[in-house]
């Protein structure tokens, strides 16, 4: 028989509060770390992303290499959080770090171009399919560039994005639907956004709602992931890509592919995969194997409107004017040379092949311990990226997350993951590979998995 729900959110906060003072005792430099860095720094460390690990107080990390990370107590991880994705190429990879330490050596930054840019802007094309390139020093930047030239060219506001998403500090995305309503996405601050004026939000994979929304014709652009990775992993239902592409052309809607996450699945994204046709294709993370980088891409179509439509901003025709998008140190020399790094020897088909592989053996691996125990859980992959949920099939959409996602069984996992050496992201539960994860690696997150399966079904928390 089931336990009522109130004492089984009981025993899991028990276990999580045992397993946070498991990871206190064997964290002790850490903790005094954090004790210190919370004196100076508005939200504990350098950036407040890093204080919400699972354990109660981030790891100080001594070094990371390939999937491996060792803290300052000496404690090491598989790591299969890789920075959010950011360091998907694998820490301190041979390629990106040789390349860097060249352009160290030769200047950073001084806003001129250098020509390793040249075959980053024909590899981009050759991988992704769109001809013209922007760099910016973040996938944030990335999808505010590119909804600033949707903006400029359709001279329409707002911006359609899907419940549940999440596209980085784009305030106009922090959104969701809640009781039918559009809300600011829980657990995001207020921003001072207005967003009647600027947003509008609808259900993935609803074509209908999509359709309904982009009618008015008032909408600049559809700003998406292919497949949702930032709600737990919301696969697009067959036909629907088809669907939002047909609506958007047909309305006048530049449509946004932001594949930051979903470069996981290939070479060429998930677009290239599924043979999707972007106006503007958005990356990020990984993309300059860990130095900060953004980038986008848009269609010959988008090229032509955006300088018909600005003739005074046209480089072609007139120098020396403000586009308002990007930052200085976009397109540095620093990051052109990681990127090429990246594009030419880290993220190439071969490594691709490798870390699909270790992913399909964790998938089959977790899928093995879930059915062997009849626990009423699932796991996704894309590529090389993996996700447990604690439901027993993929949500369609964000309402679907929204009644049954397990946040209290989420965070024990985490916890229990970070003391048994595995680490994941603190608010996913995403195991990513990197070209330099082994199997033995992904075996000891089985062995994990499988001891973290006892204890929730021996506790009746599963
Ligand atoms: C799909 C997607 N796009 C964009 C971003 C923003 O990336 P960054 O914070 O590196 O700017 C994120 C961050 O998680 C993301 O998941």
């Amino acid at each position: 028989m089931n336990a009522p729900a109130g004492t089984v959110s009981q025993t899991i906060d028990k276990l999580i509060d045992a397993e946070q003072a498991r990871f206190a005792e064997t964290h002790p430099r850490s903790a005094r770390a954090w004790a210190q860095g919370r004196r100076h720094f508005l939200y504990g460390g350098p950036s407040h992303w890093m204080r919400r690990w699972a354990g109660g107080f981030p790891v100080y990390v001594e070094e990371a290499r390939g999937c491996h990370v060792r803290d300052i107590d000496g404690n090491d991880y598989v790591d299969f959080c890789l920075g959010d994705t950011g360091g998907m190429c694998g820490h301190a990879s041979e390629a990106v770090t040789r390349a860097a330490i060249r352009q160290l050596e030769r200047g950073t930054t001084h806003m001129m171009p250098t020509e390793d840019g040249l075959w980053v802007g024909e590899e981009l094309t050759r991988r992704f399919g769109l001809p013209y390139w922007t760099l910016t020093t973040s996938a944030t930047d990335a999808n505010r560039g590119a909804i600033r030239i949707a903006r400029m060219i359709t001279g329409r506001d707002k911006v359609l994005v899907f419940s549940g998403c999440y596209h980085g500090g784009v305030e106009e995305a922090h959104v969701e639907l809640r009781d039918g309503r559009m809300q600011m996405r829980n657990m995001i601050h207020p921003n001072g956004v207005d967003h009647a004026r600027v947003s509008k939000v609808v259900e993935f994979n609803d074509a209908a709602a999509l359709e309904a929304a982009l009618a008015p014709r008032d909408v600049a652009c559809v700003l998406m992931e292919p497949l949702m990775t930032n709600f737990g992993m919301i696969p697009a239902a067959d036909g629907f890509h088809e669907a939002v592409r047909e609506a958007a052309r047909r309305t006048g809607t530049v449509l946004i592919i932001d594949e930051t996450h979903t470069l996981s699945c290939g070479p060429g994204g998930y677009t290239r995969l599924h043979g999707l046709e972007p106006d503007v294709f958005v990356a990020g993370k990984a993309i300059a194997g860990g130095i900060p980088a953004g980038i986008f891409g848009v269609s010959e179509e988008i090229a032509t409107r955006l300088w018909d439509k600005i003739p005074h901003l046209n480089p072609r025709r007139r120098q020396s004017a403000h586009f308002g998008i990007g930052g200085t140190l976009a397109g540095n020399a620093l990051t052109v040379a990681t990127m090429r790094a990246v594009l030419a020897d880290v993220l190439t088909p071969a490594n691709y092949e490798k870390m699909i592989g270790r992913a399909d053996r964790l998938l089959a691996g977790a899928r093995d311990i879930i059915a062997s125990r009849g626990l009423p859980w699932h796991v996704t992959q894309i590529g090389a990226r993996v996700e447990i949920m604690f439901s027993p099939t993929p949500p369609r959409n964000g309402a679907d997350v929204i009644a049954t996602r397990r946040g209290d069984l989420e965070t024990l996992l985490r916890t229990f993951y970070m003391n048994e050496g595995i680490l994941v992201t603190p608010f996913h539960t995403m195991l990513l590979m990197c070209p330099a994860t082994e199997d033995a690696d992904v075996d000891k997150h089985g062995a994990v998995f499988e001891r973290f399966t006892d204890m929730v079904l021996k506790s009746g928390v599963a």
